[in-house]
């Protein structure tokens, strides 16, 4: 089974939510004849808020927010699926999320568990979970840029059944698209991460968006410093053998009983 999946890369202007819409518009057009879409974290607001106040000028709620409804009316013209960060609000908390969208509307959202740096003094920590979704009989997991540094919830995902999982980002570290491919080969799943270029402030992100495959092979990657769009016809059937060799599987080699520690 194959799903045309892949990035976009851009640049999002710092809390210009209709100049993102616009930017975006254009981006996916481009990527017109992909079944599935991965734009950055933060895509409606850009990242580096000085106070709560800026934050909160741009956020949206979900479903409602224009930045939403923008994306679902584009997954309807291009019969597609998007997954894209964006600064959300719920009854006046502020979380960094993950949607997915489609043709039929919102199908669900992650919020991010691991947060960075001053995203402390902004956003709620991620309180819904490690969810899975089905796209035209593929499953989709979800994380955003800094959960990188946390293999257990790459695990939990892949263990779910997720065949690729997506990975909105603003990485910052310059070493961090590096560990996205082995995430991949060690679970045996597609990763798609969708970075932003650009600076704010003193935070300078580095681009380099990349498509992995399961054996942790870089099918694509972008530059450091310019939109790209990049889509590719993934083998999903490669996510779903999981034998490392005729006598290793992926999951159920692993030993729990011996890990007592990890928790
Ligand atoms: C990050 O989590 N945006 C570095």
């Amino acid at each position: 089974m194959k799903l045309k999946a892949g990035f976009i890369q851009f640049c999002p202007t710092f809390c210009a939510p209709a100049e993102n819409i616009r930017k975006l518009r254009e981006s996916l057009n481009r990527a017109g004849d992909a079944d599935l879409v991965v734009i950055p974290e933060l895509a409606n607001s850009g990242y580096n808020f000085e106070n709560r106040k800026q934050a909160i000028q741009s956020a949206e709620e979900i479903p409602n927010g224009p930045f939403t409804q923008f994306l679902i009316e584009q997954a309807k013209k291009l019969d597609m699926y998007i997954v894209s960060g964006i600064n959300e609000m719920e009854d006046g908390k502020l979380y960094n999320t993950s949607i997915l969208v489609g043709p039929e509307g919102l199908l669900g959202k992650y919020r991010k568990i691991h947060l960075f740096m001053n995203e402390f003094d902004f956003f709620e920590k991620g309180n819904a979970g490690l969810p899975v979704f089905e796209i035209k009989g593929v499953k989709i997991g979800m994380l955003i840029c800094f959960d990188w540094v946390f293999p257990e919830v790459w695990r939990i995902l892949a263990m779910k059944g997720a065949d690729i999982i997506c990975h909105p980002s603003n990485l910052v570290l310059p070493y961090a698209q590096q560990a996205v491919p082995v995430h991949g080969m060690v679970n045996r799943i597609f990763c798609i991460t969708a970075n932003r270029y650009g600076t704010e402030r003193d935070i300078t992100f580095s681009g380099k968006s990349i498509i992995s495959d399961p054996f942790g092979i870089t099918l694509s990657q972008a530059s450091g410093l310019a939109d790209e769009v990049s889509i590719l016809a993934l083998n999903i059937d490669q996510a779903r053998d999981k034998m490392i060799t005729p006598r290793n599987h992926v999951f159920n080699d692993r030993r729990p009983d011996q890990y007592p520690d990890m928790y």
